[in-house]
């Protein structure tokens, strides 16, 4: 049996009351906090930066699954280690060097990853397998919450899967694959029979007011 992690992006939180809504979807359930860093070049949004991860690092007491959406990237890693973050993960197209960007990560202590956006090849993976503990593949293209998930990314999931256990059968490392944009609980079973194990959902547990039950949701439709 598969063990799923829900990652609540705060993307969709009240962005005035960040540590109160970090405490409320942990409380409702959430394994991961996933914080969405745009920077207005990369993607065409801004959001907010390593100061703020550290502000709310008190509140987060599951792991922080910092997305950076940002170019350059490796300044901003540093940082990010620095304010808290447990897992990096960043765009291949956003830097120059993949590989440095990846050790970077994981000289500072976190657990690093990729991101692959709808039309971003998955060869870009192959070289660095390695290095990775998390391929993050995007289902919509980034840069806003409550988009619809794009349904060809089932297809790109399932090829990631493969490779993974592939990749598992000869080095027995384990490397996370989380989906993230237009995840509810309609479509979340599809998504976990594609591959993924890991989901990150903001606008589905952010847009209710009840969070728990958005989550509870979520676990019953991947329970079957
Ligand atoms: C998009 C972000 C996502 C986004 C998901 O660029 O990376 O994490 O917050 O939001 P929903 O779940 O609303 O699509
Ligand atoms: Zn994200």
């Amino acid at each position: 049996m598969t063990d799923y992690r829900i990652a609540p992006s705060i993307l969709s939180a009240d962005f005035a009351r960040l540590g109160e809504e970090v405490s409320a979807v942990i409380a409702a359930g959430a394994d991961w906090i996933h914080f969405d860093v745009m920077d207005n070049h990369y993607v065409p949004n801004l959001t907010f930066g390593s100061m703020v991860c550290q502000a709310l690092k008190p509140y987060a007491t599951v792991p922080m699954d910092v997305h950076l959406m940002v170019e350059p990237v490796d300044a901003m890693i540093e940082a990010f280690a620095r304010a808290g973050a447990d897992i990096i993960t960043f765009h291949p197209e956003a830097t120059r060097h993949i590989d440095r960007s990846l050790s970077l990560i994981k000289d500072a202590g976190c657990r690093a990853g990729l991101v692959l956006n709808p039309a971003t090849p998955v060869y870009v993976l192959e070289h660095v397998l390695d290095k990775l503990d998390v391929v993050l593949l995007m289902s919509v293209n980034p840069g806003f919450g409550g988009q619809s998930f794009i349904e060809q990314t089932l297809v790109k999931i399932s090829q990631v899967r493969s490779l993974l256990d592939m990749y598992y059968g000869e080095s027995g490392q384990r490397i996370l694959l989380e989906v993230d944009g237009g995840i509810k609980a309609d479509n979340i079973a599809a998504v976990a029979a594609a591959g993924a194990d890991t989901f990150v959902a903001g606008s589905a547990i952010f847009g209710h007011a009840d969070y728990a039950a958005q989550i509870a949701a979520m676990r019953a439709a991947l329970a079957g």
